[in-house]
């Protein structure tokens, strides 16, 4: 679309124009993308997220950024608990910066828990828009996940000092259709790392 002469389009035609003007995809090499962890606490997710950063960070091929769920839960969703609706809240908060970094050719890197397949799909919706988007269930069963229980969370679930905790007594919705799914029960944060790398090569986002 052209703007002629010295008329300015309202904000939400510019919007539209700057999205057509990024659409215009460069090859993925360039492209941003966002990683997105999905899976129980406990279930490795935030050890696999900064083994990746570290990895994106020797690259030096484009900005990283991790919005691992904790950090983002005292940043920037510090009124929310975590019910239904607040948790789909915090979800689609971390998606809509991912898009943003995405936008801008980085990478974001997320990894809360995100029990629910509707408020994921509405990421990928709209980070898919801007670049890559890959999520990876980090499927490692519950009963690791409680035999680890580094933060004690589910030993407080188990005996009721705690409501509402994921996989027991609140939900988690497996994703659907995730690009990878990885058990760390099976292999090293390091090896579930370099899976995700290989990926990445072969779908052509890094070299
Ligand atoms: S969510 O569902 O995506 O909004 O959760 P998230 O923001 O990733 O927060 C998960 C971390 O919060 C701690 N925590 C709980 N998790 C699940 N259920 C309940 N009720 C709960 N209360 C506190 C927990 O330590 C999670 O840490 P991670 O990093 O996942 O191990």
């Amino acid at each position: 679309r052209i703007v002629r002469g010295d008329e300015l389009p309202d904000w939400f035609v510019w919007q539209d124009m700057l999205d057509e003007l990024q659409l215009a995809f460069p090859p993925k090499s360039r492209q941003g993308f966002t990683i997105f962890m999905t899976g129980l606490s406990g279930s490795g997710k935030s050890t696999i997220a900064k083994v990746l950063l570290v990895k994106f960070m020797e690259l030096r091929e484009r900005p990283v950024t991790l919005l691992d769920g904790d950090i983002v839960r005292k940043n920037l969703s510090s009124e929310l608990n975590f019910s239904r609706e607040h948790r789909d809240l915090n979800v689609t908060r971390i998606g809509y910066v991912a898009s943003e970094i995405t936008k801008n050719g980085g990478i974001a890197i997320c990894a809360p828990i995100a029990p629910y397949e509707e408020s994921r799909q509405a990421n990928r919706a709209l980070i898919s828009r801007y670049g890559g988007y890959i999520e990876v269930h980090v499927s490692t069963p519950l009963e690791i996940c409680e035999q680890r229980d580094r933060k004690g969370l589910y030993a407080k679930a188990r005996s009721g000092r705690i409501k509402g905790v994921t996989g027991i007594t609140d939900p988690y919705h497996p994703p659907v259709n995730p690009e990878l799914r990885i058990d760390t029960s099976t292999m090293t944060p390091l090896e579930a790392a370099q899976e995700i790398m290989l990926y990445l090569q072969q779908q052509g986002y890094v070299s």
